[in-house]
């Protein structure tokens, strides 16, 4: 598969080495060229710039921290329907550190935005539960992906993903689940800051 990442951090390099290792052609961008080169080295993906991204990609992943989604999304042209009918990976988490609080208004996903502002793109919320290390490292057990969105084939092509690096897909529903999904996330977060094992909080259903 042709993946494109918007993003050249953690996650992202995380990511593009993962799926390299998996056989698929990765082009990487951030908004500093230097960046982007490092990240395009240390995970074998070929560096692009932002505009280029989208051309060269049947998916999609949004990999910045959640103040840099409009300013990414729009020198990747997405806003003018650069991304339109492709399957877009948003596994950001718009979280305070340390409290787990969502920074989206009651109600709202960062997903949402981040589909208002690709319109067109196939948006699937995914990857924002597990630190990007649980890719280039798997554990013994696969790591379930919860992951949701509106369209059936996007939401495929991101379960093979998901599956290429030890995972297991579960679709929770459509991109109406995105904020619960965040919330979880936000949850993780304010236990692990708080020195609980987030699994400890959860009960064991058979
Ligand atoms: N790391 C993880 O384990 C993990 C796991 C699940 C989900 N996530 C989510 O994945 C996303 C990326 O996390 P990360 O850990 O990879 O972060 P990171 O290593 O700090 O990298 C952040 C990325 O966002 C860009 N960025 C930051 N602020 C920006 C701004 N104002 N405008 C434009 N770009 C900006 C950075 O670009 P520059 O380098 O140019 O600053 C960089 O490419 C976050 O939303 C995070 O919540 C991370």
């Amino acid at each position: 598969m042709r993946i494109g990442i918007l993003g050249t951090g953690t996650l992202a390099t995380a990511l593009a080495t993962a799926w390299t290792r998996a056989g698929h052609d990765i082009s990487i961008g951030g908004r500093s060229p230097e960046r982007t080169e490092a990240a395009a080295t240390a995970s074998g993906a070929r560096a692009r710039r932002l505009p280029e991204i989208s051309a060269n990609a049947d998916v999609v992943l949004l990999s910045v921290h959640w103040e840099g989604i409009a300013e990414i999304l729009t020198a990747a042209g997405a806003p003018a329907g650069s991304l339109v009918g492709k399957a877009l990976i948003d596994p950001t988490n718009a979280v305070e550190h340390g409290i787990g609080v969502l920074r989206t208004e009651p109600g709202r996903a960062i997903a949402q935005h981040v589909a208002e502002l690709a319109p067109g793109a196939h948006v699937v919320k995914a990857f924002h539960l597990f630190p990007s290390t649980r890719w280039t490292t798997p554990g013994s057990e696969p790591a379930t992906v919860a992951m949701c969105g509106d369209d059936p084939r996007s939401l495929e092509l991101v379960g093979s993903l998901v599956r290429d690096v030890g995972g297991v897909p579960a679709v929770v529903g459509g991109l109406d689940r995105a904020r619960q999904l965040e919330e979880a996330a936000g949850f993780v977060i304010a236990l692990a800051f708080a020195g609980v094992d987030p699994q400890s909080a959860i009960p064991a259903v058979p």
